[in-house]
């Protein structure tokens, strides 16, 4: 698959490495944008409050399916009138979209092929667009687990605050599972 990640830090940079080793090909694009026409997937991986700039600067998204990856802490918000930068990615792109790998820590990720279970990788977002969460999860190690449509983005991005606190709290960074008990 042709992905795009706008954003090449630790999380557009460390999936991009796993996916890859999965066989997919990646442009890594960061703040001088690019092109995005030829993408099948493009994952958005820029701080929470430069998602309007970054899109801004990327042509070719139009219809695209997006995978948003950002996070708001403390005070940042959406894009005004947005509940969600997820749901403002959609509104810019018109595509499928989803709010997905928003609550991993990307300094784990060399570690998650030697796991002894799937971590999950918790996602938000439209039906359209579950076929390729699924896939692209499992190409980074990880099993999707639905939170809920697009409307749920807003409470997904605001549990990167929850996430720091339990690794605050005595555990460090980590990973989570959420299973079906036959799972187990
Ligand atoms: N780190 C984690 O473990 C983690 C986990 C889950 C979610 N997240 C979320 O993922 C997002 C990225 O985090 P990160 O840790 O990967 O950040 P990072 O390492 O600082 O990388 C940020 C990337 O965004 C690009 N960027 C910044 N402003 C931009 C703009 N205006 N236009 C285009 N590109 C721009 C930078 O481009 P250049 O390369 O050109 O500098 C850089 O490649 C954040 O929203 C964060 O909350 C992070």
């Amino acid at each position: 698959m042709n992905i795009t990640v706008i954003g090449r830090g630790n999380i557009g940079g460390g999936l991009a490495d796993l996916w890859e080793r999965a066989g997919h090909r990646v442009t890594r694009l960061g703040h001088d944008g690019g092109e995005a026409g030829a993408a099948e997937a493009v994952l958005l991986a820029v701080p929470g409050t430069a998602v309007e700039a970054a899109l801004s600067s990327v042509k070719g998204l139009e219809g695209k399916a997006v995978l948003d990856a950002t996070n708001l802490y403390g005070d940042a918000r959406p894009p005004a009138g947005f509940a969600s930068n997820a749901e403002y990615v959609k509104a810019v792109t018109g595509g499928p979209t989803a709010k997905a790998f928003s609550t991993n820590f990307a300094a784990l990720f060399g570690q998650v092929a030697a796991a002894r279970v799937r971590p999950s990788n918790l996602w938000a977002g439209d039906d359209q667009v579950e076929g390729l969460v699924t896939q692209l999860s499992l190409d980074a190690g990880y099993e999707a687990v639905r939170l809920g449509d697009l409307g749920m983005a807003a409470t997904q991005e605001g549990l990167a605050g929850v996430l720091f606190s339990v690794a605050q709290s005595g555990l460090g960074q980590f990973v989570y599972r959420m299973a079906a008990p036959e799972q187990l």
